[in-house]
């Protein structure tokens, strides 16, 4: 089917917006604006809020909001708030919440908490000339031009920790970063970070074009590419780590000592293989997108931090890693994660701010710990059921009322399943296979008619 442009649409009320959607690409089906619609908010403000979080907004997308209790973390007793789709997610948390409470809990530390962005540009002078012009005139001005920007800044004790030039010319010919390092205290500190960055651009041209060092040649030859922050913070950096006597990881007939053996070759599959990595990364990254989500942080940039990381040997790898020594294992994850805790989401989202509240309202480094936790929990659930019973045990049963929903199973429906699999491994199969025993036919396409 062939589609018209429109112009202006971000002009459109919300109405003309659904009704131009719903014109052009939903054959002009009733059914679709209903389906839009019954997801607003009757709160009038609450709807207005969320609609103008981003651009278009036509209705609400829900994600299911959990709890997974038990989380003992530092010697306090954590309830974390996760908004995940994936049906077995808060329940390996809480699972592995359950079972460390008993055996120490977890425990964090911050390694380290240095954010970063450059100022990418071009110059086709003298090296050296510009490292000399770059110490000695523009370094200082940088910071004093920026002090509008930072003063708030520094009075939360955070600010500009350290600029230097960086010659890249081996990459690309004539091309040069202001890299910048920050603290940005309780704030993600995006826009803070690129406020600065374009005054560093501002500044560093300014000098360049004033000053009596260079050729016009060189002057003209500088360019600024762009002014960003990375999201890639090797130097802000958490770590979350649990360990316990090895006879007291004894799990159902298996030894302690099969236990650990098990689990720890799983870990070191996958630190030397990315495909298992991937895979085992992308767990870790359930327990921690779901915190992230639920405390209104960006998940894209936490997901590109931990893989850029986890590729930053030159091949990728777990980010978890585990060991045992004299007697005690110990399992750990350095995840390297930008959080704020106060602006953006935070103190608009209702929930957001709920979420912040039953963790009781953490400063941005002790929710990179919280975190952290909830990626290597969930990351020790996977291992643990992976080397014993499998994955799809746990996971299906989670799964069960999805497979029931698909097939408009009722509420009796649902209770019988439930307790018919309760002794039982679930699979795709065998509920369809159950279902049309129940209802007395023979197949699916049976029930649709
Ligand atoms: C599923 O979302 C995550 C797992 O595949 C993680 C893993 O294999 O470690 C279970």
């Amino acid at each position: 089917m062939n589609h018209t442009p429109v112009e202006g649409f971000s002009k459109l009320s919300k109405e003309g917006k659904i009704e131009w959607l719903v014109n052009e690409y939903l054959n002009g089906s009733e059914k679709s604006i209903q389906t839009l619609k019954q997801y607003w908010n009757d709160d009038a403000d609450l709807q207005r809020l969320h609609d103008e979080f981003s651009e278009n907004t036509l209705s609400n997308f829900y994600m299911p909001f959990g709890f997974a209790p038990n989380f003992l973390i530092d010697g306090e007793l954590q309830c974390l708030p996760m908004a995940i789709e994936e049906s077995s997610v808060v329940a390996a948390a809480s699972k592995a919440a359950k079972f460390w409470i008993n055996r120490g809990g977890f425990k964090t530390k911050i390694l380290s908490k240095v954010k970063l962005g450059h100022v990418h540009f071009m110059f086709g002078g003298d090296k050296e000339k510009l490292d000399r012009f770059f110490l000695e005139t523009v370094l200082a001005k940088l910071f004093i031009d920026t002090e509008p920007i930072t003063k708030n800044m520094q009075a939360r004790g955070g600010g500009i920790l350290n600029l230097k030039l960086v010659d890249k010319t081996e990459d690309i010919p004539d091309y040069y970063q202001i890299h910048a390092e920050f603290d940005t205290v309780d704030s993600m500190g995006a826009n803070f970070i690129n406020s600065c960055l374009e005054q560093f651009a501002q500044t560093l041209k300014r000098e360049v074009y004033e000053s009596d060092v260079f050729t016009s040649e060189e002057k003209d030859s500088l360019q600024i590419v762009m002014c960003i922050l990375t999201n890639y913070t090797p130097d802000c950096l958490v770590r979350a780590e649990v360990s316990c006597p090895v006879e007291d990881l004894a799990e159902g007939n298996v030894s302690s000592e099969m236990f650990v053996e098990k689990f720890t070759r799983a870990v070191r599959i996958a630190e030397v293989e990315p495909y298992r990595a991937t895979t085992h990364n992308k767990g870790i990254m359930n327990g921690i997108d779901a915190v992230v989500i639920a405390t209104g942080n960006d998940f894209r940039a936490v997901e590109a931090c931990a893989h850029t990381y986890a590729s930053k040997d030159g091949k990728y790898s777990s980010l978890t890693h585990c060991e045992v020594k004299d007697g005690v294992f110990r399992f750990w994850l350095d995840l390297p994660i930008s959080l704020g805790t106060v602006g953006g989401l935070t103190s608009l989202h209702p929930l957001v701010k709920l979420a912040l509240e039953v963790l009781g309202n953490p400063n941005a480094e002790k929710l990179m710990g919280i975190v952290a936790v909830g990626g290597l929990a969930q990351n020790f659930a996977a291992l643990r059921s992976l080397v014993t019973t499998g994955i799809q045990q746990g996971h299906m049963k989670m799964h069960l009322l999805n497979i029931l929903n698909q097939l408009e199973a009722t509420e009796e429906e649902k209770e019988y399943f439930v307790n018919y699999f309760k002794d039982k491994t679930v699979s795709h199969h065998g509920v369809i296979s159950e279902f049309c025993n129940l209802r007395g036919v023979k197949s699916v396409e049976e029930l649709k008619k």
